[in-house]
């Protein structure tokens, strides 16, 4: 089991997952992006409407980050503009959140790295909040849009409105208390890699 856990939030775009995932990489962690999570239930649930049960798996590895729902690979198809459309409006629901808290907690306490990132919107809050390391990752909404853009994953109008919906059920546009804020505005990818590894050094020294 992980013993030192490291929480993530921040909103769509802040650049989470590729950070979390080059952090977790860096300190020999395991990595759990729980918004895959999200994205995976919005696909289930909309095919499958009647059902009560969510035969979902996500790897803990940074390097190979594969979803499975039943016996199908979707870690592409979670990425889609159609998946990014539907998800926030499932995410609202609280009995998928607390599927999806149960699911997380579960899948930090079975990692057997030494330690692991995890990376969401209700992480330093909800999920893990007794996290040693605990940082809202953010970027103004300018230089959010723009990362999306160059992705070309998502359209502006969708991520604004994630955002928004999302901020009613979650606490991500503010730092909570003890929570670091870590504004990625003005760095690049390797200098927001190294202000998080900096933020953990300065708990774990
Ligand atoms: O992080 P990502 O953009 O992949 O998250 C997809 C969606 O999942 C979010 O827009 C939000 O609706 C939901 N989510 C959440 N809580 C989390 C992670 C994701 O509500 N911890």
């Amino acid at each position: 089991m992980s013993s030192f856990v490291v929480a993530i939030d921040g909103p769509a775009g802040s650049g989470k997952s590729s950070v979390s995932k080059a952090v977790a990489n860096r300190l020999k962690f395991g990595y759990l992006d729980t918004g895959a999570g999200y994205r995976a239930y919005a696909i289930w649930a909309s095919e499958n409407p009647d059902s009560h049960d969510f035969p979902y798996w996500i790897s803990t590895d940074p390097n190979s980050v594969k979803v499975l729902v039943g016996e199908v690979d979707v870690s592409e198809r979670i990425r889609t503009e159609e998946v990014a459309a539907l998800v926030s409006e499932y995410a609202q629901r609280p009995k998928v959140r607390e599927l999806q808290r149960q699911d997380a907690r579960r899948r930090i306490s079975e990692c057997e790295a030494a330690g692991i990132v995890v990376e969401g919107r209700d992480i330093t809050t909800v999920v893990a909040p007794e996290a040693q390391v605990r940082i809202l990752l953010t970027a103004s909404e300018g230089v959010r849009l723009n990362r999306r853009g160059l992705e070309g994953t998502e359209s502006a109008e969708n991520l604004v409105s994630r955002d928004q919906k999302d901020s009613k059920v979650a606490r991500f546009l503010d730092a909570a208390e003890g929570v670091t804020v870590i504004d990625t505005s003005d760095m690049d990818f390797e200098q927001s890699v190294q202000a998080v590894l900096a933020e953990i050094a300065r708990i774990r020294n």
